[in-house]
């Protein structure tokens, strides 16, 4: 089976308006250097999608969201709608982000929710999952990542509207990242929890993302791990020339 790669950039957050100069740079090097074999996509902050939206006009770069709320509107105060999102140019937004899970309390009946908004919206849902460093040691990441799947990812999800992220939260902004050895064995076990919740063969074709200290200097070892399919990319998004290096591993 092979599935188109996606690269895609969490600025979370990170940026200001003058960081916008950033995509001018990663369209220019992707305009000269060639585009490469995936697709590609960067998350700003929900301040700078219309500004962002604008400057994608023309390019190959999708737009993504960070995260939304279950509801389309209504009295919600400070939140943002997927619709409201998809408006704003968005094409996609992450939910269930391990920052989001822990700084909010999101639970998986919560993020299983947001992935329906997202849907209904007609965006495709980025659904983050993984472990923690103590659940890591103490042996629990495929239970874990299996309770996570089971109850965020919902059954009717499909290629087309669903991309899953694998983030080990130890990983997650701090330099380290698992081995290869460890990343395939996750990545198999979701392909295999994937294949037992949806039908139609999804769970062949739907995208499991790499994310985690993801850099230009480890990203040829990491995307070339069997049941990876791309990656997701916090602080190495926020410099052109970095989420480049990672970008053209898909030569
Ligand atoms: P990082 O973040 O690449 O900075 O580790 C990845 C993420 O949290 O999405």
């Amino acid at each position: 089976m092979s599935r188109r790669p996606l690269v895609a950039g969490n600025w979370k957050m990170n940026g200001l308006e003058a960081s916008l100069g950033e995509i001018g740079a990663l369209i220019e090097k992707l305009g000269s250097a060639g585009l490469p074999n995936a697709d590609i996509m960067v998350c700003p902050p929900a301040t700078l999608m219309r500004a962002a939206a604008e400057k994608l006009v023309g390019s190959d770069i999708a737009l993504g969201a960070q995260n939304c709320h279950a509801k389309a509107s209504g009295a919600h105060t400070g939140d943002i709608s997927a619709e409201m999102l998809g408006d704003a140019g968005a094409t996609a937004v992450i939910v269930g982000h391990s920052e989001r899970r822990a700084d909010h309390g999101e639970t998986d009946a919560d993020v299983r929710a947001k992935a329906e908004a997202v849907w209904r919206a007609g965006l495709m849902a980025i659904i983050c999952i993984g472990e923690t460093e103590a659940q890591r040691r103490a042996g629990e990441t495929l239970d874990v990542v299996g309770r996570q799947i089971q109850g965020s990812v919902p059954e009717t999800a499909n290629a087309g509207n669903t991309v899953i992220a694998y983030e080990p939260v130890c990983a997650n902004g701090t330099g380290l990242t698992p081995t290869p050895e460890d990343v395939a064995e996750v990545h198999g076990f979701i392909r295999d929890i994937l294949s037992k919740l949806l039908v139609n063969g999804e769970a062949d074709k739907i995208r499991i993302l790499y994310g985690g200290s993801v850099k230009p200097d480890n990203a040829a070892e990491l995307m070339a791990v069997s049941n990876v399919d791309g990656a997701l990319v916090g602080g190495a998004s926020l410099k052109a020339a970095d989420f480049y290096g990672i970008v053209s591993t898909y030569r």
